[in-house]
Formats: structure tokens, sequence, C-alpha cells
């Protein structure tokens, strides 16, 4: 493990990109500080450079040397990091996160992640990273090295870690006064954070591309059509189950969790679309009904940008 954690070292202080894991999903890291290294990330990712880059951090005090931080945001990082949580910060004058990160904005997201490896990286280096999900723009986010494309794999060094413990990306929240604003809805869901700070107004912010530049309307799409909340699955398609119901493929099914956990059916979500759309034979892709509570939001939110049709 050393070995690797010091060529992932080497690469990002050379200003290189390594693909590592976090509990969430696989991410694009560079050196947050190095313009060459950003660049390098949005010409990969083919993103556009308005949509603002996350930069992980090792521990908050790295964090609170860079941004200005409230009461409440304090709260939220005391009890979200390090996890699954993005929270947007004000830049302090002195922060060394460079411009590029975020198109110029006075605003960065910033994350702790909960994996042992990529705390491990962000200690070997004396840098934050940036790092989006390791997918081409708009593309389903990768959960297992097997997901990630071929243009990614050759230009990175890949580090594996098995499958991400969440697989959903990290929930993006911003405060505003006294309140918690949700910019994308994520591996925390509302309950969660409602549960933890209780007697806060917590608003889903509308999300468009002008809060949170990656609600894109088209994301984390499969190659193959999707429809979602289906019945009845027609005959090319593959079917993502959940639950139980009499729902049939010809050719291929997955079930997110028979048992009906969204938990369970969040991890195995980014995989299992994976899989359906990588099946030669399918043409399109049906999606079970997901109830829309805890996670199932997230779920939902994804799959509803997923089938986006201009
Ligand atoms: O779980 C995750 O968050 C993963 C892992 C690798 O950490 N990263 C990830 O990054 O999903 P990315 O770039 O694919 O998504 C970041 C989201 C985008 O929707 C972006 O618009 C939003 O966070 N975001 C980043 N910086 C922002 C900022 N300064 N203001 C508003 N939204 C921001
Ligand atoms: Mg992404």
């Amino acid at each position: 493990m050393q070995k690797i954690i010091n060529l992932a070292k080497k690469r990002l202080e050379d200003g290189n990109l390594v693909i590592f894991p976090t509990e969430t999903v696989y991410g694009l890291g560079g050196d947050a500080t190095n313009l060459r290294a950003i660049k390098k990330i949005y010409n990969l990712k083919k993103r556009p450079l308005e949509n603002p880059l996350i930069c992980h951090f090792k521990n908050i005090k790295e964090i609170k040397e860079n941004f200005e931080i409230n009461s409440l945001d304090n709260e939220i990082i005391k009890k979200f990091c390090p996890g699954p949580l993005t929270i947007i910060l004000k830049k302090r004058k002195k922060c060394k996160i460079h411009a590029s990160v975020s198109n110029n904005l006075n605003y960065i997201g910033c994350r702790i992640p909960k994996n042992k490896i990529a705390i491990n990286i962000l200690k070997s280096v004396n840098f934050p990273i940036a790092a989006p999900s390791a997918n081409i723009s708009t593309k389903i986010s990768p959960t297992q090295t097997n997901h990630i494309s071929k243009k990614l794999k050759d230009n990175t060094l890949i580090i594996n870690g098995g499958k991400s413990l969440l697989g959903l990306e990290s929930t993006v929240v911003k405060t505003s006064k006294n309140k918690i604003l949700i910019l994308r809805l994520g591996s925390i869901s509302i309950e969660e954070i409602r549960r933890k700070i209780p007697n806060k107004d917590i608003e889903i912010k509308n999300l468009n591309q002008k809060v949170s530049p990656g609600n894109q309307k088209k994301h984390y799409a499969p190659n193959l059509p999707i429809r979602i909340n289906v019945t009845k699955v027609l005959k090319n398609e593959g079917l993502l189950n959940f639950g139980k119901n009499n729902m049939k493929s010809n050719i291929c099914e997955y079930n997110l969790s028979s048992k009906g956990s969204l938990k369970e059916a969040s991890k195995n979500f980014f995989n299992f679309l994976y899989l359906i759309d990588n099946n030669k034979l399918c043409k399109g892709i049906a999606v079970a009904p997901i109830p829309s509570q805890d996670l199932g939001k997230t779920i939902n939110d994804r799959l509803k940008r997923a089938s986006y049709k201009k």
C-alpha cells in the first residue's frame, strides 16, 4: 500500500492526475493549487470550465486555514466530516486553492473523504486535491475501477480500492444565514441532516445549473435510453429492478435491493446501470419505481437526469 501511495504522491507533485477511491465514487484528482493539473482535469473529463471542482482536504484544520466558517458551517463540519458531504465555503484571502478550480468564484466545495486510501494520499502531499468524479462529463460515475473509461485510464494512475462503500456522490450543502441549502442530493439524505442538526431550516434549492453548475439536466447517463418508473418492461430492455414485483426482462435483470433497502440500492446503483448498459443485447433500460424517501430521493434525482431527453 505505501508503495502505491508514494507513487500517487509523486504523480500529484509533478502536476499529474491520479484516480483514487473514496467512500462515495472514484475521484479524478490533481493538485488544487496547480493550474496545469486543474486544466488536465477539465480537459480529460470534457468538463465545462464554469462547473467548479470539489476540493478534498486531509482534515478540518486544513479547511479552517483556507476558508471562512460560520457557526452553522462549523456544526455541519463537526457532524459530517470526514464523510460524504461537500460544503461550499468562502475563500480566505490567503486561500491556496487556484482560481481555476472554481471558475474564479469566491466559494469552493470542500470535502474530507472517509476512505483510508484517500486520506493517506491527502496526508502524503502538502496541498488539497481537486477531484471531480472520475467519469467523462454527463456519463455515469465510477464505483469500481472497471467502470473507468479508456481515455481516463490511459492518462492517469489508477488506485484500486475495490467497490465504493456508499456508491452515490456526496451531498453538496451551503449555509445561508441560519439555513442549510442542499445544492446536490447525495449520499447523506435530507432526513439524516435533519436528525443530526435539528431545528434548522433545510431548503432543497431548485437543483438547477445556476446554483450548483454540476446539476445539468442530462447527467449520470448510460449510453442506452432509460425509462423510469416503469410497470412493464419492453421486449429489448434490460431491467433495473427494486424490491419485489412481477416484472421480468427477456434479456437481463439486476435488482438494486430485493429486500427494498435504499442503502443497498445506492451501493449497487451505478454498477448495475453500467452492467445493463454494457449488455450487447439490450436496447434500453427499464427502471422500476424507487420510493422517494431518504436515499431514494438521491437515486430518483440521478435517474431523472440520466433519462433526460432534450
Ligand atoms: O462524492 C463526491 O462528491 C465525488 C468524490 C470524488 O468526492 N466528487 C464529485 O465531484 O462528485 P463532481 O465534480 O462530479 O461534482 C461536484 C458537484 C457539482 O455538481 C458542482 O457543480 C458542485 O459540486 N460544486 C462544486 N463546487 C461548487 C461551488 N463552488 N458552488 C456550487 N456548487 C459547486
Ligand atoms: Mg460528477
